[in-house]
């Protein structure tokens, strides 16, 4: 009878595990860690984390704010996703030495290359201090005390917890405000180039492949931190030298086969779980749909300019990708939230939350929580889809109105601040507009603004839009604009900003560019700003209170995660393969093969190396082949978002067996809904980048850094 009892424990844990979450590596004593076992994990919570002694979590840094790196080395050797190091390695390029088109290989380590404004952060320690933060909240009344008291708070508690005079506080909130981690953090800001693969491998189907399986991309770039002699945080200087880590992970040369358990540790940027399905719906119907739009015309521009000028491509490269990218995540995201009849699901969790408050005699307190997120949606809904255009059209993806509107933030300064703030202001724009107009061609950003300027017109919410643009003629607008605006080019914005605030308010005013985003601008601040930051405000507590009544009033075996919030975080599953349409069966790990399948000569994106067909035509793949094949990519159950780019997957042992960096197409809609049957991440085969730094590149320094687990029957 207790045998029959734990099987069905352990085959609801099986089956439940599937279901995807984001996990607080502190907390992982206990459900957690139970059906990570029974997954088939053979370390403990505490050998992930531990803030006593070195565990996996300080292995694993938060890279440039917006990726995750893992140290594979006990000189400082870090790994993560060429499209992490993308910026990176596009700044150090240039026609003639262009490491994004050839890949780059430090063979010493004097060759590596120092960065300005690059930094990865690692978590020292994690503590619960919610009981302290909420301190003197419950005795107030109103919300706006109520969040002054926190803000309060919170401040206090990150100068005044204990720290190292080189490490920082950090406070996070979990579960929109009903939970609060204090972290304290060490950055590293010497952080050096080490190599990456050419674009052909690293970016090895480009666009056409991005969020897609199955997959054959070489996603990787290498990294070194260096610190001062005391192996601390410093600035870059010739002096330092390679950082001695708390822990580096060993690589398992080993493989995986379907079923292996894994997990993957990294810092998710943002997930939205427990929206109500008004704001679902609202996503797929208008908000998704009005982003697309603006992408798309954006994107076909810009493609265009890029397959015809080489300089071109290499100035666009890294923001082209990145518009691509959450372009088509978004097609993908509207897609799979149909499919998987997201709305209906969230619509039949909300009845038999009714049905939860109702039996436990709480509708004073979570009862009206439905139908005010209802008639908040209802209220938002012009205003968002106003915000949306505003944001992508003039400050995502028209250069110069993105360029105006800091200008326009500029003279805005002066109803408020005295002329040395907006000296101070004006000195900083200068310096940083430097680095902007490096990659600014003005005749792609006319065509760009062309092509939105006629959708602002037509699609921005009439009773908002601007009297000026109603109708417009964006060809006439455009050219107007483009041939008389100073805000094209680094030497004539310089012109407009020189002398003091008068003169260069003066200046700006007469601009035919900067006048046209000061009426866009002010409108939108008026009519639209205000208003949707009025409404989202009561979504935001509403929200609160509805993830505070959700967690208690589920089981414990609900599996309740916080969403994600750019902390570390631990995902576990299995590695599997899916169905993504009838009659079709995806097998979670691709090869080599595939890539000399998709390979296209002279492609955009499935051009191969030669170098890399000669190795797969003498099947020159050492000890990281298995039975002549080549492994590249697989996929697991992990549940991963934007953020956790470039973390590892390990295994049941901890060791690295991959490089996440993506998810499959028809599960792109996780950030909202996770459903365990098509959901997926895409890693990178760690033997994969072995074979590349050792076989492709010859890069034997890097190897020898390493540690490899090889299997038995290959020592
Ligand atoms: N989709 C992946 C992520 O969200 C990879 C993006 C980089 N690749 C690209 N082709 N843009 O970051
Ligand atoms: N590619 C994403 C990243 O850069 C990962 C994802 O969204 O799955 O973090």
């Amino acid at each position: 009878m207790k045998y029959i009892k734990l099987l069905l424990l352990l085959f609801i844990l099986q089956t439940q595990a599937q279901q995807g979450g984001m996990w607080i590596p502190s907390l992982l004593k206990g459900m957690n860690e139970a059906e990570m076992k029974s997954l088939g994990m053979k370390i403990s919570a505490k050998d992930i984390y531990d803030a006593n002694t070195s565990s996996l979590k300080d292995a694993v840094p938060q890279f440039n704010g917006g990726c995750t790196a893992e140290v594979i080395s006990t000189k400082g050797l870090i790994l993560t996703n060429h499209h992490c190091g993308f910026d990176v390695i596009q700044n150090h390029s240039t026609v003639e030495h262009d490491y994004l088109r050839d890949g780059f290989w430090a063979y010493k380590m004097e060759d590596e290359i120092p960065n300005k404004d690059l930094e990865v952060t690692f978590i020292v320690k994690i503590e619960d201090i919610t009981i302290k933060i909420l301190e003197g909240v419950a005795a107030l009344t109103s919300e706006t005390e109520k969040q002054k008291k926190i803000q309060e708070n919170i401040s206090n508690l990150t100068k005044n917890s204990p720290k190292e005079s080189w490490q920082e506080n950090r406070v996070r909130n979990f579960y929109d405000g009903n939970q609060f981690l204090l972290f304290v953090i060490e950055s590293f800001k010497d952080v050096r180039f080490v190599g990456a693969p050419p674009s052909s491998i690293g970016k090895f189907g480009s666009d056409t492949d991005n969020w897609v399986w199955p997959r054959h991309t070489g996603d990787f770039s290498l990294f070194r931190i260096y610190a001062d002699k005391n192996n601390r945080p410093a600035a870059y200087s010739v002096d330092n030298v390679p950082y001695i880590p708390k822990k580096s992970l060993a690589i398992s040369a080993d493989g995986i086969k379907e079923n292996d358990f894994t997990m993957v540790l990294g810092y998710p940027g943002r997930t939205q779980e427990y929206l109500p399905s008004f704001a679902v719906s609202q996503i797929v119907e208008d908000l998704n749909p009005a982003k697309i739009e603006v992408r798309d015309a954006a994107l076909k521009v810009q493609d265009g300019f890029m397959r015809k000028d080489n300089a071109i491509k290499i100035q666009y490269a890294s923001k082209y990708a990145g518009i691509a990218n959450y372009w088509k995540k978004w097609i993908g995201e509207t897609k799979g939230l149909k499919k998987s009849n997201a709305v209906a699901i969230k619509q039949k969790f909300e009845k038999s939350f009714q049905e939860k408050v109702t039996k436990a005699g709480k509708q004073a307190e979570y009862g009206s929580l439905l139908s005010d997120f209802e008639k908040n949606y209802t209220d938002i809904k012009e205003y968002s889809i106003a915000r949306d255009y505003f944001t992508e059209i003039v400050l995502r993806n028209t250069e110069l109105l993105a360029t105006g509107y800091k200008l326009y933030q500029l003279e805005q300064l002066l109803t408020t601040k005295e002329e040395q703030a907006f000296t101070d202001r004006k000195t900083n724009l200068i310096n940083g507009l430097g680095d902007f107009y490096k990659d600014f061609n003005a005749s792609v950003d006319e065509k760009v603004f062309e092509q939105l300027i006629a959708i602002y017109s037509k699609k921005f919410p009439k009773q908002f839009l601007p009297a000026s643009l109603e109708n417009v003629n964006a060809a006439a607008l455009s050219s107007d604009i483009y041939s008389n605006s100073k805000i094209i080019s680094y030497d004539k914005v310089k012109e407009l900003l020189e002398g003091d605030s008068k003169s260069v308010i003066e200046k700006l005013n007469n601009d035919k560019g900067y006048q046209l985003i000061k009426v866009m601008a002010d409108s939108y601040l008026k009519n639209v700003g205000p208003k949707y930051d009025e409404i989202n405000l009561k979504n935001i507590a509403t929200q609160r209170t509805y993830m505070k009544a959700i967690l208690e009033l589920s089981l414990k075996s609900d599996r309740i995660f916080p969403d994600a919030n750019s902390t570390l975080r631990v995902t576990y599953g299995k590695v599997k393969g899916y169905k993504p349409n009838d009659a079709v069966y995806y097998e979670p790990i691709t090869y080599l093969d595939g890539i000399i399948e998709k390979y296209i000569p002279g492609d955009y994106e499935f051009d191969v190396p030669k170098k890399l067909i000669d190795l797969y035509n003498t099947k020159d793949y050492g000890l990281y082949g298995v039975k002549g094949k080549m492994p590249v990519c697989f996929i697991a159950t992990n549940h991963t978002t934007g953020g956790n780019s470039g973390s590892p997957a390990l295994d049941a042992n901890g060791n690295l067996i991959g490089l996440n960096f993506d998810r499959v197409w028809e599960g792109t809609m996780s950030d909202i809904y996770y459903s365990p049957e098509i959901c997926r991440n895409i890693m990178v085969d760690a033997r994969y980048v072995l074979f590349i730094i050792d076989k492709f590149a010859g890069a034997k320094n890097i190897i020898n850094e390493l540690k490899i687990i090889y299997p038995a029957i290959k020592k």
